[in-house]
């Protein structure tokens, strides 16, 4: 491919300018679905053997697939719901639509539909939740692998505070996902992940079996909720009265680790900060769902000093987009609702590396080191006629990246591709 090429080796948090690579003209060699060189064009080419096919994508930026480390695939059918903050949202058209998915036909369409949608986005690797049906479970994997797509998912757990029919029971939940975890884990390129929905809806008995699930399993990963809005928080103080705080419920059953990944974490003390940073658990940060259900402002300056590993997920159907573009342009609004900002390096940089890592897959996927699986996009700077009105504008990088950051969504990802091959072209060939 012979395009831009943008990726990064390092957090710009840290590293700043030195975390990522850029080649205005430049080259991503593939070999067997790998990363084989990705360079400037004129010194891939002494090195290509003669004969191997350039494809070329000008006013196209390419860069490693996105990362979703946060989305549930049953409510695609719910994006976009009326007037509710989260605890009645839930009720009102949360748990209706996931008890659709005991039918494992129903469960095969969606899941199909939402995988289309993800590489139409440009996304190519997800931390996914299922429903309580180990059903939905199979399905999505099945589909997943089909498109031998590198993804992460889980059976929710949940024996309580919720309506019957959407509820498991601790023992039952825990031969469940044992049996997915046998069946799954592992297989090609999917992982599984112990899901507990949020502390509010598992007994003690259940998370503590989950904690057991992951001893008895090391390598499979721990999916949850933490701390998105305030009625919440309030409800598991109360639930939970031993606990020191809400994380610490989780601690308590063996819930945390490097592969333990904790949605929003919006309402978080320097306990449960230090608690993250210490295990190497990560959180992912929902911007869309975070404005759309009224939870409250990330504080992402604050748990990146803490030294807290963070990646961005689009929560749908919480969140409201599945573009990954147009949910770090909320990531950024949200910062200067709190008078911070969110430079462009670093929102692409948690939308691809970032989130490898609070995957635990860096050595895998989200950069363009030798090596890594093929999964990356290419993203149309004229997809647009405003687009390319205002890039044609720019005169640096920084600038550029801004642009299509904040202005951009599906319509700018051309093409996706998965181990080297395409599985999503915008336009007609
Ligand atoms: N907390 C518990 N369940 C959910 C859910 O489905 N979505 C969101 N955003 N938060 C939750
Ligand atoms: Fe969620």
């Amino acid at each position: 491919i012979r395009s831009q090429l943008l990726y990064f080796v390092d957090d710009p948090a840290t590293a700043g300018d030195s975390a990522w690579i850029y080649h205005a003209d430049g080259i991503l060699w593939i070999e067997d679905g790998l990363i084989r060189m990705a360079g400037d064009a004129a010194e891939v080419l002494l090195q290509l053997p003669s004969g191997v096919e350039i494809e070329h994508f000008d006013h196209h930026l390419v860069i490693p697939g996105f990362i979703d480390t946060h989305i549930h695939y049953p409510q695609t059918e719910m994006i976009a719901a009326y007037g509710e903050r989260l605890l009645e949202w839930l009720e009102t058209y949360t748990f209706p639509v996931e008890s659709k998915f005991g039918d494992s036909e129903y469960a095969r369409q969606i899941a199909s539909f939402f995988l289309d949608e993800l590489a139409r986005n440009g996304t190519t690797t997800a931390l996914v939740f299922g429903s309580v049906h180990p059903e939905s479970v199979d399905a999505f994997f099945a589909e997943a692998q089909q498109r031998n797509l590198r993804m992460i998912a889980g059976k929710v757990m949940m024996d309580r505070n919720a309506p019957d029919y959407i509820c498991d029971e601790a023992q039952q939940s825990y031969e469940q996902s044992k049996a997915l975890i046998e069946r799954w884990h592992g297989v090609d390129r999917l992982q599984y992940a112990v899901t507990p929905r949020f502390a509010p809806t598992s007994s003690d008995e259940q998370l503590q079996l989950a904690g057991k699930l992951l001893c008895e399993y090391p390598g499979v990963y721990m999916h949850t909720h933490l701390a998105e809005n305030t009625e919440e928080c309030q409800w598991v103080a109360e639930l939970f009265p031993e606990a020191r705080h809400y994380l610490d419920v989780y601690d308590r059953a063996g819930l945390m680790s490097r592969r333990s990944v904790f949605a929003h974490g919006i309402h978080l003390c320097d306990d449960s900060c230090k608690r993250l940073s210490e295990t190497g658990a990560s959180i992912a940060h929902c911007p869309s769902s975070n404005l759309f259900l009224g939870s409250g402002l990330f504080e992402l300056d604050r748990l990146t000093e803490q030294g807290v590993s963070v990646g961005i997920g689009t929560d749908v159907g919480g969140g409201t987009s599945f573009s990954m573009l147009q949910t770090l342009a909320d990531a950024y609004k949200i910062q200067q609702l709190r008078g911070r900002k969110l430079d462009p390096f670093r929102a692409l940089y948690l939308a691809t590396l970032g989130g490898a890592r609070a995957l635990d897959i860096e050595d895998k996927v989200g950069s363009f080191q030798r090596g890594r699986e093929a999964d990356f996009v290419a993203l149309d700077l004229h997809a647009t006629e405003l687009l390319k009105f205002r890039t044609g504008q720019c005169k640096t990088l920084f600038e550029t990246l801004f642009v299509l950051n904040t202005l951009g969504d599906d319509r700018v990802v051309d093409t996706t591709w998965v181990m080297g091959e395409a599985i999503h072209k915008r336009r007609a060939v």
